[in-house]
């Protein structure tokens, strides 16, 4: 056999259709993603129901060009990756199904991925260098929000978790607040360049120390959310916000998330005295968290995040890129989906 594998990753949990075929955990030959975001901006969120509906119209095609992309026939596989948890149950189900049809057809063996993992393995989509373990990773996506150490490959410890909101979330939430539009975090960021992120004394929640290495968004929505009552309550013909307090509302926003996230990564960076910090999901794309970070750990400890903007967001290289490095292979007939699911060793 020779050394070089070659999986087919197939990834459903949330609004995209995604898949990619990928060697050695590292070398990316395709990465199709279609999404129905668009449909989803209408209703200012993901209906499940939509989502799933589109799934089905989506996968056979993407696969077919995951596959013509990468140009493989089903010979070059070695192995199917599919997310298996957490997400959309029913979305997650598309996936599966057809993962599963897949093994069985081709008779190759099926790992089920994590997604939140996937989304951790995102960072070495395109990397020579070898890691050095321990690694901490703070994983930030619209449904997860958790410092991660990463003892070696496919070990994790949760250090830490939201209790409450994801910042992926709080991102999306105040956005429909300030009326931005739905996935929030790029179009608050985008908002927030144009304001000032000093203009609001938004809270820090940093919690106690029992609760060091957790977060919680929630207060700090309900701030923002108070903060807007205040400027607009009484009016009677009512304008909305100015697109100038829109823009400051954002950046403070921002800042505020942003000093949490990278406070309490820095500080579990030092304590557990690794070498490299990675950054992991959706709103590892931010600029102003990279460069926060990267300013903090003042060049003593590397800062990695995935090589590209579409590593960050959901896409299937990245469910491909964990499989390689996953100890598990199962049975095609026993997996199971989950809508949450811890992520585990
Ligand atoms: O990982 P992901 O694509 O899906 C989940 O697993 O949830 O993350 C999506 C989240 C959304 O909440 C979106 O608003 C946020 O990532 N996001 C960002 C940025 N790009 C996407 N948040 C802040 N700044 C960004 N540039
Ligand atoms: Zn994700």
């Amino acid at each position: 056999m020779s050394n070089v594998m070659k999986i087919l990753g197939i990834e459903t949990s949330c609004d995209e259709t995604a898949a990619a075929v990928v060697e050695n955990g590292v070398k990316v030959l395709s990465n199709v993603i279609a999404s129905s975001v668009d449909l989803h901006a209408k209703t200012g969120g993901v209906v499940p129901e939509v989502a799933a509906r589109e799934h089905i119209r989506q996968i056979t095609p993407v696969v077919d060009q995951a596959m013509e992309e990468a140009n493989v026939g089903w010979d070059d596989i070695d192995a199917i990756a599919v997310t298996h948890a957490p997400g959309l149950v029913a979305s997650l189900l598309i996936g599966i199904n057809t993962a599963q049809t897949l093994s069985y057809i081709y008779k190759k063996p099926l790992i089920p991925i994590h997604h939140i993992a996937g989304h951790i393995y995102a960072n070495f989509l395109e990397r020579d260098e070898k890691p050095a373990f321990p690694i901490l990773v703070l994983t930030v996506s619209g449904g997860h929000n958790e410092l991660v150490l990463l003892k070696g490959h496919y070990q994790f410890e949760v250090i830490g978790e939201t209790l409450d909101d994801a910042a992926g979330e709080a991102f999306d939430k105040v956005a429909r607040l300030l009326g931005l539009g739905f996935p929030g975090g790029p179009a608050i960021a985008k908002a927030a360049e144009k304001g000032n992120s000093k203009a609001i004394d938004f809270p820090r929640p940093m919690l106690d120390e029992k609760n060091k290495y957790n977060f919680s968004f929630s207060g700090l929505k309900t701030a923002v959310r108070t903060h807007i009552t205040d400027i607009t309550e009484g009016r009677d013909n009512d304008p909305g916000l100015q697109d100038n307090t829109i823009n400051d509302i954002a950046a403070s926003f921002q800042a505020a998330v942003i000093d949490v996230l990278s406070d309490k990564l820095v500080s579990a960076a030092r304590e557990f005295g690794v070498k490299e910090v990675y950054l992991a999901g959706g709103v590892s794309a931010n600029q102003l968290l990279r460069q926060t970070v990267s300013d903090k750990l003042k060049g003593k400890i590397l800062l990695i995040y995935p090589k590209q903007l579409i590593y960050c967001t959901d896409n299937a290289a990245m469910i491909a890129g964990a499989a390689y490095f996953c100890p598990r292979k199962v049975d095609f007939r026993k997996i199971e989906a989950h809508s949450q699911f811890p992520l585990e060793t």
